[in-house]
């Protein structure tokens, strides 16, 4: 019997079959049959296939592939789609759907490889044109990168603008839930302590604010923070802060009972004072050093000294070994924000810059595929 925790897209004899098929092909080719080596190397992608989750594919193929090869929505062809483990052949010009083909039927999915295909490709195709224009220099002005290069717009449109005007309207929040579906939340036991670090130690006042997400899209981290530690396990309640159209296109009664959303630019002083935690999830990576320092201060002169921290939900870059997609994203806030992601020495000289006046009180990673809670407070 499969224990408890394996994932139920997982096939045990599919894989066990896929593993029978690797191990033959790499004997024969440690044998010498060099052929072998090609057959190898497809049933390893097969199995790699069956392990991974749908939103791990998508990911992949959207965010770290569609870099080399650009090619999965114009794919017309079946036996195309079969080559790249979309379907799978059964027999000539005969095809069954598999997890990831099934995928495509979940909007959040669906939107997201419309997002990266109509919006961002196109941005990255011309990236290389942006390079030979500047000089090969790397972008540092959010409002001059390959994403206003291509409609023109420099020194006009951020790319959140773009997106806006050339994507689905829920088409960035259905990224940000594809890229968590299956990812631990940070909320999450084995992950940051929200029982040591936030509940313990917060004021017991029941009209406080126990936690504001800053940019929180439409409050899927607040239900996850929810699911984890329900309203009556710590005091006050939860806000919800993102632009005044992301706000008011959540339908009535979607949030929980406890959260309660506000508009917010991030780029204004923070109305919620003297909160126990100001949270931001995928916000600083997005901004190079002098915008992220704009939106911190405007947290920093909100938090109270001694019971206010600051939680950045966010990536710390490896020294070395970072795995594809995280470098990928490095890419992409590159050419699409004049940012990057961020060492925890980068992380450290931001927050503790004297001008906001933080101490990192800790980071905690959950492991290196996934973003780290960097931890800070009023020095
Ligand atoms: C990369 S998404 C992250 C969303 C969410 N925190 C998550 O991780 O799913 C960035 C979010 O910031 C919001 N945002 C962008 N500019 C903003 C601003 N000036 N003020 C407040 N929110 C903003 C966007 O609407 C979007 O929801």
């Amino acid at each position: 019997m499969a224990p408890a925790s394996l994932p139920s897209h997982i096939d045990k004899e599919t894989v066990a079959q896929l593993l029978g098929g690797i191990n033959q092909h790499v004997e024969a080719l440690m044998s010498g049959d060099v052929k072998a080596r090609e057959a190898a190397i497809a049933l390893c992608r097969s199995l790699a296939s069956a392990l991974e989750y749908p939103s791990e594919a998508i990911v992949r193929h959207t965010w770290v592939e569609f870099l080399l090869t650009q090619s999965l929505s114009s794919a017309r062809r079946m036996r195309l789609l079969a080559s790249m483990g979309i379907v799978r052949e059964v027999d000539v010009d005969s095809y069954v759907s598999n997890s990831y083909a099934k995928a495509m039927t979940v909007p959040i999915f669906r939107d997201s490889v419309n997002l990266m295909h109509d919006v961002c490709v196109p941005m990255n195709l011309k990236t290389a044109d942006f390079f030979q224009k500047h000089g090969y220099s790397v972008p540092t002005d959010a409002l001059d990168t390959p994403a206003q290069h291509l409609h023109d717009v420099k020194g006009k449109t951020h790319i959140i603008q773009l997106i806006t005007e050339h994507a689905e309207p829920q088409a960035l929040a259905s990224m940000m839930a594809t890229w968590m579906l299956d990812r631990p939340h940070w909320s999450g036991e084995d992950f940051y302590p929200v029982k040591d670090r936030l509940i313990e130690g917060a004021a017991t006042d029941a009209n406080s604010v126990f936690l504001v997400d800053v940019g929180g899209s439409k409050g899927h981290d607040l239900e996850k923070l929810l699911d984890r530690h329900p309203l009556d396990t710590f005091p006050g309640h939860l806000a919800l802060q993102d632009l005044g159209e992301v706000i008011l296109s959540i339908s009535e009664n979607a949030l929980p009972p406890g959260v309660l959303a506000l508009p917010h630019d991030f780029f204004t002083p923070q109305p919620i004072r003297g909160a126990r935690a100001y949270f931001m999830h995928s916000i600083i990576h997005d901004y190079p050093d002098d915008k992220a320092k704009d939106i911190l201060e405007n947290v920093v002169t909100a938090m109270k000294k001694g019971c206010s921290k600051l939680l950045c939900w966010d990536f710390v870059l490896p020294d070395r070994g970072a795995p594809s997609t995280l470098m990928a994203l490095d890419w992409e806030m590159m050419s699409f924000y004049a940012a990057s992601e961020r060492s925890e020495s980068s992380w450290k000289r931001l927050l503790e810059d004297s001008e906001l006046g933080l101490k990192v009180t800790g980071i905690w990673n959950y492991s290196q595929f996934d973003q780290s809670v960097i931890e800070a407070e009023l020095a």
